[in-house]
């Protein structure tokens, strides 16, 4: 696939589709006014009639009739231009390629227009290259065109450099989610464990690969207990990106949960709550995905890439109700649900990542269904025990179109974590399930400044009632960490 610009008039483009933007309640503006005219203004006709209402999701194909050189022009919405942030914008062009594709398109023009600014540019590529992902790869029938060719009407002079990196973004955020489709048969927790060294490889990056053995000598015992109950060896994978040149006093250290599948241990799930279960992995990808952009920009200062990656299963052998258990940072949990897993693997992976010499940690995962209850499919929920680095995850969320909500860690709700046989404990019924969870994981940080994401419900959109947000997996928090690597580097130039 290729993105390219053109400063050719709309109308003389050669693609299979011209797609033009249009803003709810808003006239055809600028170039598409233009292209409107070259068509006899049958576009305006279908806005002012109300057949196209302009609404994220809305794509109605039209048949230019050999007046202009693209075959075919698509009306897409944005929405209200109020409603209009980084993230709708995205996904507003993602669900736009998706139609241009079913219809057979495999080359497709995007009009700049209505609230579309030439500074969207990157949103503009990454929610189109996105629309370009086949989440049906492994059907045997017909499937839509693929996306092949990108290009850019009216925008100007974007730098190639831009164009490739909003591309190369794109397509990252697409791996993650290629990785989060994938059934947990083909991704392993080794096979996870591949995936990262591709990446090792491509960029020169140090990498470790801690098994069952090196876990063990490192008293990496919470993950450990969480492998025990599957035939599948665990992994703790690192990377290493070293800045060039100096010594770097900034060390972040990106952690995701890589459960490749969550049947919640002996606190068996309901089979309903198992089914989408493979992608209980999503943060694992979205710090993977996220540090191949990352590695190839080399920025000035350190990054590390840490995936927990195990299956959390029922063998014979599998850890009980009511275990304790000391982890590699010397604390012990007492376990009382065994489903409660995403927090110990991460525990044992943030001391990993400490013992790496971490500055900064933010971790990822699909760590609660209450996640879901308390902010739905549209952000992440986020904890963090420090608020200038909240700062700049959140900016970095909104640069980056990948929405984040901090919800608030009260310290009120300590005690709900406290055990009356060890150190603490690792699930609570009752209030506050997303929040409790993150603070668990706040007690292995030592007091680094730390994000935690919450991504168990955006990274993948269960509710075919939500229309703006694609349905499946999302790759959330991917964008997130590339921007706050960019943002990083920017502080320190
Ligand atoms: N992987 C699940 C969380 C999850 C649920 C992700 C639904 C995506 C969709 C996690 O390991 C889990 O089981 N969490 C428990 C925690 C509880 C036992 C404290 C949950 O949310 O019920
Ligand atoms: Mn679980
Ligand atoms: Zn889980």
């Amino acid at each position: 696939m290729r993105t390219v610009l053109t400063q050719l008039p709309a109308a003389q483009v050669e693609v299979d589709a011209l797609a033009v933007p249009v803003a709810a309640g808003e006239p055809l503006g600028g170039a598409a006014a233009e292209l409107d005219q070259a068509l006899g203004g049958i576009l305006r006709d279908i806005l002012e009639r109300g057949e196209h209402r302009g609404r994220v999701n809305e794509v109605m194909p039209v048949v230019p009739g050999g007046r202009i050189t693209p075959r075919r022009v698509l009306l897409y919405g944005l929405g209200a231009r109020a409603d209009l942030d980084g993230q709708r914008l995205r996904f507003a062009h993602h669900e736009m390629v998706r139609a241009a594709r079913s219809y057979g398109h495999s080359r497709i023009g995007v009009l700049r227009g209505g609230p579309v600014t030439e500074g969207q540019v990157a949103a503009v590529i990454e929610g189109s290259v996105m629309g370009g992902w086949e989440r049906r790869s492994r059907q045997t029938g017909p499937r839509p065109a693929r996306l092949d060719e990108l290009v850019l009407v009216g925008f100007g002079n974007v730098p190639e450099p831009d164009l490739q990196k909003a591309q190369d973004v794109g397509e990252a955020v697409n791996q993650a989610r290629e990785w989060t489709n994938m059934p947990a048969n083909e991704l392993t927790p080794e096979a996870l464990a591949q995936e990262a060294r591709r990446i090792a490889d491509r960029h020169g990056l140090e990498m470790e690969v801690l098994g069952p053995a090196e876990l063990k000598a490192g008293g990496y015992n919470l993950i450990l207990g969480v492998a025990a109950g599957s035939e599948q060896p665990p992994r703790m994978v690192r990377l290493t990106y070293r800045a060039p040149g100096v010594h770097s006093d900034v060390r972040l250290a990106m952690v995701g949960k890589g459960i490749t599948f969550d049947a919640g241990g002996l606190s068996i799930k309901t089979a309903d709550g198992m089914v989408r279960m493979k992608g209980d992995m999503a943060g694992a990808a979205a710090v993977l995905a996220a540090m191949d952009v990352i590695a190839s920009r080399r920025p000035p200062f350190d990054v590390l890439a840490v995936v927990a990656a195990t299956e959390n299963l029922t063998g014979a052998s599998a850890q009980k109700p009511g275990d304790v258990v000391m982890g590699a940072g010397g604390k012990t949990v007492e376990i009382l649900n065994t489903d409660a897993e995403g927090r110990l693997v991460l525990a044992d992976a943030i001391t990993y990542a400490l013992r790496h010499a971490a500055t900064h940690v933010i971790d990822l995962a699909t760590l609660t269904g209450a996640a879901t209850v308390a902010v739905g499919h549209a952000a992440t929920a986020a904890i963090s025990n420090d608020d200038a680095f909240w700062d700049l995850v959140d900016r970095a969320g909104r640069r980056a179109g990948d929405r984040v909500w901090r919800l608030p860690a009260y310290p009120d709700y300590r005690v709900l974590l406290a055990s009356k046989v060890a150190d603490i404990r690792n699930s609570y019924y009752g209030e506050a399930g997303t929040i409790t969870g993150g603070m668990f994981i706040g007690q292995f940080v030592e007091d680094r400044p730390w994000v935690h994401l919450d991504i168990a419900a955006s990274s993948w959109n269960a509710n075919d009632e939500l229309t703006t947000i694609p349905r499946g997996p999302l790759g959330s928090g991917t964008r997130l960490l590339i921007e706050l690597a960019e943002l990083i580097s920017a502080e320190r130039r």
